[in-house]
């Protein structure tokens, strides 16, 4: 059993009251606290083996290198890739996503293509595959999801047969909904039409275990800051003959293996797409990340997540006029119907990391704001899937988001200042 008050207080941040209230952080799904294991692994890497990688002949050149390596190879067992030179570091998920679109689009893709993504896409899985639409001429085409929250995987079936799909790019896990799509279906299909699949594992990585090798996926993408690790780091997982394929993204140093004055050549994996000096303390970081996850059973997080958002659930529906958006809704009905004859149902229909919720006569960025003056952080807007949104008929929602560091008191706190908040908002007009 997970204890969030001993992992708690690994997070000195959350230990600090806001304007006399205790600090109830909900916005892990946006970029989650580090624990001061990471914070001390950075410190002590600029204290004792800063320099730049790959190009020095002294001590500390040698200590930063291995050290980046070495966080090289603990992201490729974090995913199970096979080697690690599948293992790109790059400054985001969304610079991975640029990656792929741009190097593998513009050398892969015609105008005839076709590129499958699905609604519940991050605009950071969009707007790339937008940006070749525009350059190339290459159709996107979208997989639509019900009201509930679930793709409509016949969609993708009837697209996959009128031909021409080279990539089918969808979420691991929704940033708006928490639903996580059905990736080995989606991937099993894509690849039996010859299609390859990009996974964003933003939201999904600090949540559930991740085997690009059991997936089968091509690509996978990841940020760090989501994963209790420092920002300015992501992850792209290509599998190697693809990454192999694909001319360099960014040009500059330490990419290349010979400059001329009229041509280069470029540089073996990974070197080929990490030009210029890259983000060396923060892989540090991120592995320390990952090493500190690694004391938790993966059972034991989601267990633990799931209850959260379970009482969030229930909890919310004692405020009026509040409305749940896609299958948090419908969970938390069957939840409270099985919880009517079982006091420990199975809470596994739940959504995963996040809930998003909207409530009658409010704006979602006046409810959050006042709860936000009284040290509860959520986010208010359309968490940058304006498409989905628009599918859900609302232009904005409030999202409730839980990390490992989350409590029950935390719920509570959450749920009575909504309670509060809504009934002054509703009251005023
Ligand atoms: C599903 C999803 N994909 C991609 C991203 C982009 O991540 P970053 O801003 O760290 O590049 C996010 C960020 O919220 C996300 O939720």
């Amino acid at each position: 059993m997970l204890d969030p008050l001993a992992v708690r207080l690994q997070f000195l941040i959350l230990s600090q009251p806001i304007d006399g209230h205790p600090l109830v952080y909900l916005d892990s799904a946006a970029t989650a606290q580090k624990p001061q294991a990471v914070l001390d692994r950075m410190e002590k890497f600029y204290r004792e083996e800063n320099a730049n990688v790959h190009r020095g002949m002294h001590v500390l050149a040698e200590r930063a290198t291995v050290a980046y390596e070495n966080a090289r190879v603990t992201v490729q067992q974090f995913i199970h890739a096979q080697r690690a030179e599948e293992i790109i570091f790059t400054k985001s998920c969304t610079e991975a996503i640029n990656l792929v679109a741009k190097s593998w689009g513009r050398a892969h893709l015609r105008e005839e293509d076709v590129i499958v993504l699905s609604l519940f896409e991050h605009h950071s899985n969009v707007v790339p595959w937008l940006q070749l639409k525009e350059e190339l001429g290459v159709e996107v085409k979208w997989i639509d999801c019900d009201a509930h929250g679930h793709l409509r995987m016949e969609m993708l079936e009837e697209f996959l047969r009128e031909g021409n799909v080279k990539i089918v790019s969808v979420t691991a896990q929704s940033n708006v909904l928490g639903v996580r799509p059905p990736l080995a279906e989606i991937i099993a299909k894509a690849h039996a039409h010859g299609a390859l699949v990009f996974i964003d594992a933003a939201q999904f990585v600090s949540h559930h275990p991740t085997d690009v090798q059991a997936l089968n996926c091509d690509f996978l993408a990841f940020s760090g800051h989501k994963l209790y690790g420092p920002t300015g780091i992501g992850v792209l997982y290509g599998k190697r003959e693809h990454l192999e394929s694909m001319p360099p993204f960014l040009g500059g140093g330490l990419m290349i293996r010979e400059v001329h004055q009229d041509r280069f050549t470029p540089a073996d994996l990974p070197q080929k797409f990490e030009a210029g000096t890259p983000p060396i303390a923060e892989a540090v970081g991120l592995a320390a990340a990952i090493e500190w996850l690694g004391q938790y059973s993966w059972e034991d997080i989601e267990a633990h997540e799931q209850s959260l958002l379970a009482s969030a659930s229930d909890a919310f529906t004692s405020i009026p006029g509040l409305k749940l958006l896609g299958p948090a809704a419908v969970a938390g009905y069957e939840l409270r119907v099985a919880r009517s004859r079982n006091p420990k149902p199975e809470t596994r229909n739940l959504p995963s990391g996040c809930m998003s919720f909207v409530i009658d006569g409010t704006h979602p960025h006046d409810v959050t704001e006042i709860l936000g003056r009284e040290g509860i952080c959520l986010r208010a807007g359309h968490h940058c899937a304006q498409p989905l949104h628009r599918r859900l008929g609302v232009a904005a929602s409030t999202r409730l988001s839980v990390g490992i560091y989350n409590t029950r008191e935390d719920i509570t706190a959450c749920a009575s200042a909504l309670i509060t908040s809504a009934t002054r908002l509703t009251g005023a007009r």
